[in-house]
């Protein structure tokens, strides 16, 4: 079969590679649309742990069950359109994944190639009412904008709520769960299109986190405009622009952040946190539980994952030049 493999550091090459053999458990799944994440992009630079080489990155994927391993009933299985949960081996308990967790797509080989072979407890059915370029955007993204916005942060309807970095395929999912949840949402973005775009899917405006001074401004606006700060941020850039938003969260605020894009906070004003109440809430991917909430919720809402472009897997360096400059609006979809 074709897959993109990375062979080494930046090294990404599409490659004839032995198609998977399913162990006990395990179906083969036929690729149909795969996505990229930040993770992939991490991967490639070299700067995630674990790295080996070569390996099939990608987390995301939906295809059809092509072919059942041992112990499973292939009646029941091939044929099936499913989207593959990346989150294995989370564990027992919702508080926190357990020494077992590991992610789709390192160590394990990923979604970037024509078939994958995975336990079934990771599938499910992909919803009826996306594309195979929408489901395929949906399972990192998707779990960790679920988990960090209802079940960490836990926003409710009319909460204020900002959510950093609109261009990016997370920050995304987290609009469309906060809109959903009908909470007031504003976003950051490093362009005035992206803002616009994110109105257009119910966000209530936005401000530019590269201009000086974005922060004492948006507080301003949001306190004469909407009458308060934030009781909400879900973030994934840390850096130097964390700090501001200490100073943006209301009184008893909760920031879930999920992210280091832009590397740690240089400083951490931790008497800003305790005296107005903050909550730092960490955040990483989701439980079988979170899966399965953000799944519903995604069918009953009828909510479409924002695709920004697709790729063919030829195409596959410029797919990752463009998630490396944050040229994206929503996921970028790789197709075998
Ligand atoms: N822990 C987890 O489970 C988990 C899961 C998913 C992602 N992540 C991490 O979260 C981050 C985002 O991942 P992703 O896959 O959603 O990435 P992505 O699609 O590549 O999005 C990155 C976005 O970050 C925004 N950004 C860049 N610099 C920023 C800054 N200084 N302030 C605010 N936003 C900034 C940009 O938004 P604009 O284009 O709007 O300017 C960009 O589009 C990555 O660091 C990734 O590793 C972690």
């Amino acid at each position: 079969m074709r897959a993109i493999q990375l062979t080494a550091v930046n090294q990404l090459e599409v490659r004839d590679v032995p198609d998977p053999v399913p162990a006990a458990g395990e179906v083969v799944v036929k690729i149909s649309a795969a996505a990229l994440n930040h993770r992939d992009v991490w991967i490639k630079l070299g700067q995630y742990a674990g790295l080996k080489f070569p390996c099939i990155p990608g987390s995301d994927g939906v295809g059809e069950v092509v072919e059942a391993g041992a112990e499973l009933e292939p009646g029941e299985w091939v044929g099936r359109r499913v989207i593959i949960n990346p989150s294995f081996g989370w564990g027992l308990s919702e508080a926190a994944q357990g020494a077992d967790f590991s992610i789709l797509g390192l160590p394990r080989n990923g979604t970037l190639a024509e078939k994958i072979a995975v336990p079934v407890e990771q599938l499910s059915l992909a919803p009826a009412h996306l594309s195979d370029e929408e489901a395929a955007a949906l399972p990192l993204a998707g779990l960790t904008a679920w988990r960090a916005v209802m079940t960490r942060a836990q926003v409710k309807g009319g909460e204020r709520v900002l959510i950093g970095g609109i261009g990016g395929g997370t920050a995304l999912f987290a609009l469309q769960f906060a809109v959903a949840a009908g909470a007031e949402v504003w976003v950051t973005s490093s362009s005035a299109e992206k803002i616009a775009r994110a109105r257009a899917l119910g966000a209530r405006g936005g401000f530019d986190y590269t201009r000086p001074g974005w922060a004492e401004a948006a507080a301003k606006e949001v306190a004469e405009e909407a009458g308060g700060l934030f009781d909400v941020i879900i973030d994934s850039a840390g850096g130097p622009g964390f700090e501001a938003l200490i100073d943006l969260a209301a009184p008893g605020g909760r920031i879930a952040f999920f992210g280091a894009t832009r590397g740690n906070p240089p400083v951490l004003p931790m008497r800003k946190v305790f005296w107005r109440q903050l909550s730092l809430l960490g955040t990483t991917m989701g439980s079988p539980a979170d899966w399965a909430a953000m799944l519903a919720t995604v069918t009953r809402q009828q909510i479409h994952p924002v695709v920004s472009e697709v790729f063919p897997f030829e195409r596959a360096a410029e797919a990752f030049a463009l998630m490396e400059r944050g040229g994206q609006f929503g996921k970028i979809v790789m197709k075998p």
